[in-house]
């Protein structure tokens, strides 16, 4: 099963072999096996086959496949990941009768400790390493017919060309086991699997409990995946037929090094290496955030109009695991149907379809069956085609803001038809995610806790916590004063943060925030956190802190990165973050080789993301915020590339009224300032729309404003833009290298036209976010801009020594 076939110990029959030294080919026969120290090549350079140890294990060997010209041996195979040899002995050969076997101690006799079973006798078999990864056994002479392949028995890694699924003719199931550790290959908790039952679709299980489902798939895409769609990376596919059920992809360009890991916590990630920063970059995580836990809220989801929860005194100390009964009970004969729309679809175990059936058909099939729950097309291309019937209670469904789809849920005919007020209204549908999501920690300290040895008055104390009763250390909730009460954010244990964090080792660095350093935290179910830590003796950064908690607890937007609790203990002080793998923005537009993973489309959504998530600040949530911290590093991205604003360590709160304040402390970044803010200290929402422009730049010319050069003039990247502009060529704006197929010229145009209203001279000449929103998303006509402020370099630092009071922070970015 799986890959890797632990067969019982047997004795080898007496081959004659003749070890052979090291070779460059990706070839052998019987009579060449590979021995521990040798190493075959596959033909374009590509993979390696041999013996290898773990980076912590010294006499454990095993049989492996991995890249060759990539440092720190990234394994994509390994034939006996739960039966290591110890010591050098084993050998590889491939028998007359074309089997692989991995064989040792033959000085002793010798040990079979993992076979291969060809699927018919063979001639004169060879086994072959090919540039894909996949080690191949056939007939010498014969290329395509394979009579065994590496590629059916995958361990941890899916790699481009292989399949994830079944054969139905022959039960033959390929899927995902995870590793133990990043160190130990052998098999670990977790599968990802195709679960054939009803329409088929990709589960990953701890054991045999489903952690998470990738939902069925929608023609498109499966429909809990918005992040697989067109890439300039990899095309997928999904092939469901009387023979087969399998996801693959295939690079698009052959050059990409990447691949899809079910990783030890887990996590199914798509790898794809980074030759600049020699390292793997999280290019997409399928477990999007904490929403995609498998059946968090039991039944029918978040209560969707129409239910309620089963038990509501559970419900309210956030345990939503009994899910959602209806209000109004069913009556076969009278129900009709209530459509849902932007869901994930529920899970698919005991539905029924048929492909070529319509909607309207659909809805007759289901209603005349009593027992069926809900409806949806199969295939949402074309306006819809194919017919997915539900015959239980709706599990795992879920709110997807842009890429849901639609469902049909059988309702009792008292609950059609109900005014819109009983609607669950998007906003609450949004707060009701952020509950879920800021909560969910909880459970993982409950967990945590449950399992560690802690006290058994811990549960309770947590309990409490959440209820508000008491908020960590007294003395600390004295300190931090009135504002407390504003706080309604989950408390973390700073034992579990610890754990989750190696004790805050060096290596878990991933950046340095305002006021203290970034940690990656995995926590002890696998889900990856952003842990901010505010060090110890920094008095300024306390204040940065509790504006930080105060600011951000209060915001909610898909556009601002999501703050999921704190610790508040003794001297520690930690913030909790959703964890970006992507990190900042800085890291791809600033970066010879990761700018090209972000197409024009892509920039364009990450332009207007920003845009939406400033006007939320500035205007759209209870409070007036300017973020007067506005950078590349300040927003980071999420697995889909969206843009989300942090770091508000610097923000200032403004009362309904108020539009401008003003500060003798200037913090901020040189080259985002605007000249009002970085000269008078007056800083209003309109400074803010000032380094939104410079962002904006930034995000097409793929250079930084400070520290820009051009060698026909000594401006900055603002003027450099204007000028370009005023001579009737603001395209050139965008670098040659940024340059690809997808960029569309009005729409580039725009955006940097756009971005020269908002650096204009005057606060008020600029335009305010609504402005700039309309602007980007409609073809209304533009204004002409005027001069930027502070358009070249030398201007700003004749202002900064010339003004001795104000103090520029330079925060080093991440
Ligand atoms: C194995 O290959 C070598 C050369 O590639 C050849 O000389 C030898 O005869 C082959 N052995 C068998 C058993 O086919
Ligand atoms: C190596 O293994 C030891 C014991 O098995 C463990 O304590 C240590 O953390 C491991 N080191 C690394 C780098 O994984
Ligand atoms: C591996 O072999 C060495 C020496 O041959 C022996 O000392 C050691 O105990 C063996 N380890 C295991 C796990 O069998
Ligand atoms: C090898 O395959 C044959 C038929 O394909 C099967 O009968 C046999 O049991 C298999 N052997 C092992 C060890 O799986
Ligand atoms: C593939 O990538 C390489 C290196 O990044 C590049 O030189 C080559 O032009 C690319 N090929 C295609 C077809 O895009
Ligand atoms: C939630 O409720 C269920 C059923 O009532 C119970 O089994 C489970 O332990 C509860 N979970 C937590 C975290 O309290
Ligand atoms: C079911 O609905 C029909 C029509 O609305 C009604 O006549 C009938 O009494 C209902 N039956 C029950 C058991 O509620
Ligand atoms: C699927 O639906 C089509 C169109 O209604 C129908 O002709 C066909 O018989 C159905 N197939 C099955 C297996 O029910
Ligand atoms: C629907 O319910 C009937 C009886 O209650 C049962 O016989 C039938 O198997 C159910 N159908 C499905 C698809 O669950
Ligand atoms: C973390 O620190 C505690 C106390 O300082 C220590 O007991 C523990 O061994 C440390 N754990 C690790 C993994 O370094
Ligand atoms: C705005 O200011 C005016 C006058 O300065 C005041 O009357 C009004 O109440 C203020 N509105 C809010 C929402 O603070
Ligand atoms: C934004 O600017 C427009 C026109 O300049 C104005 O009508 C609107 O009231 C402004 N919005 C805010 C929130 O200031």
């Amino acid at each position: 099963m799986g890959c890797c076939w632990a067969h019982a110990l047997f004795f080898c029959s007496s081959v004659f072999l003749t070890i052979t030294q090291s070779t460059a080919v990706d070839t052998f026969n019987s009579s060449q096996p590979i021995a521990d120290g040798d190493t075959i090549v596959s033909a374009g350079d590509t993979f390696v086959l041999g013996f290898f140890s773990p980076r912590n294990s010294s006499t454990n060997r095993y049989l492996g496949i991995w890249y060759r010209n990539i440092p720190g041996q990234a394994v994509v195979w390994v034939a006996n990941r739960d039966n290591p040899i110890n010591g050098s002995t084993g050998l590889l050969t491939v028998n007359s009768q074309g089997n692989l076997a991995l064989v040792y101690n033959l000085n002793n006799g010798g040990s079979s400790i993992w076979s291969s079973n060809s699927s018919r006798p063979a001639r004169n078999p060879v086994a072959q390493l090919l540039d894909s990864g996949n080690l191949v056994v056939r007939e010498a002479g014969d290329d395509d017919n394979f009579l065994w392949q590496s590629f059916d028995y995958p361990c941890d890694t899916l790699l481009p060309g292989m399949k994830l699924g079944l054969d139905r003719r022959t039960g033959f199931d390929r899927y995902l086991t995870s590793s133990k550790a990043a160190d130990d290959p052998s098999s670990g908790g977790f599968t990802y699997r195709i679960d054939p039952r009803g329409y088929p679709e990709i589960i990953q299980r701890e054991g045999s409990t489903e952690r998470y489902r990738t939902g069925p798939w929608n023609g498109l895409r499966f429909s809990g995946t918005p992040y697989l769609r067109p890439n300039p990376i990899y095309m997928f596919q999904f092939v469901v037929s009387d023979q087969e059920i399998y996801y693959s992809y295939l690079l698009d360009n052959t050059s990409t090094v990447s691949r899809l890991v079910l990783n030890q916590n887990g996590v199914i990630q798509r790898l794809t290496w980074s030759g600049d920063t020699q390292g793997w970059v999280v290019y997409v995580t399928a477990q999007m955030d904490f929403c995609d836990r498998y059946a968090l809220c039991g039944a029918y989801g978040s209560c969707l109009r129409g239910f309620e929860p089963k038990v509501p005194n559970e419900w309210e100390l956030v345990n939503w695991s009994n899910g959602c009964v209806r209000q109004t009970a069913l009556n076969c004969s009278g129900d009709g149907f209530v459509k849902y729309s932007g869901v994930k679809l529920p899970e698919t175990r005991r539905s029924w379809f048929n492909v070529s059936m319509s909607l309207e058909e659909c809805r007759g099939n289901c209603l005349r069956s009593c027992n069926c729950t809900a409806y949806a097309n199969i295939d949402i291309r074309n306006g819809g085609s194919g017919c997915l019937l539900w015959f239980s209670e709706l599990i795992d469904i879920r709110e997807l803001e842009d890429s849901g789809q639609d469902i049909y849920i059988r309702m009792a005919a008292s609950e059609i038809g109900k005014e819109p007020e009983l609607n669950y209204p998007k906003e609450t549908v949004c707060v009701y995610t952020l509950l879920i999501q800021s909560f969910i920690p909880l459970f993982w300290l409950l967990h945590v806790e449950a399992t560690g040895n802690s006290e058994t008055n811990s549960k309770s104390r947590t309990r409490k916590q959440i209820s508000g009763e008491t908020r960590g250390d007294p003395e600390d909730n004295a300190r931090f004063g009135a504002e407390k009460d504003d706080l309604e954010l989950p408390l973390f244990d700073i034992a579990a943060i610890s754990v989750a964090t190696n004790n805050f080792s060096l290596s878990n660095v991933v950046g340095e925030g305002g006021f203290g350093p970034v940690y990656k935290g995995v926590f002890k179910d696998g889900q990856e956190m952003a842990v901010k830590r505010l060090s110890k003796d920094s008095t300024q950064g306390l204040d940065e802190f509790k504006n930080e908690v105060k600011t951000i607890a209060k915001l909610q937007h898909r556009n601002l990165v999501k703050l999921l609790g704190c610790c508040i203990e003794k001297e520690e002080k930690v913030l909790i973050y959703e964890y970006m793998p992507n990190k900042g923005l800085d890291a791809f537009i600033f970066d010879q080789k990761q700018r090209k993973l972000l197409d024009w489309p892509m920039r364009f959504q990450i332009i207007n993301g920003i845009a939406r998530g400033l006007l939320y600040l500035h205007q759209d949530s209870r409070l007036r915020i300017i973020h007067r911290d506005l950078k590349a590093s300040n927003v980071l991205l999420d697995y889909n590339m969206n843009p989300k604003i942090s770091d508000f360590g610097m923000a200032r709160i403004f009362g309904g009224n108020q539009t401008q304040g003003n500060t003798r402390r200037v913090v901020g970044t040189y080259g985002y300032m605007s000249p009002e803010y970085a000269i008078d200290g007056q800083f209003s929402i309109k400074s803010d729309v000032f380094s939104y422009g410079v962002l904006v730049l930034e995000i097409i010319c793929g250079k930084r404003n400070r520290g820009f050069y051009h060698e026909d003039h000594n401006h900055n990247l603002l003027g450099h833009a204007w000028r370009l502009y005023k001579e009737g060529k603001p395209e050139e704006v965008m670098d040659e290298t940024v340059k690809d197929s997808s960029w569309v010229l009005s729409e580039v145009v725009r955006c940097i036209h756009v971005a020269l209203l908002c650096v204009q001279q005057g606060p008020e000449d600029r335009p305010n976010m609504s402005n700039v929103v309309l602007m980007l998303s409609s073809d209304i006509l533009l204004p002409e801009p005027t001069e930027p402020g502070f358009f070249t370099e030398r201007k700003v630092f004749e202002q900064e020594s010339s003004t001795n009071e104000i103090t520029i922070t330079l925060l080093t970015a991440r």
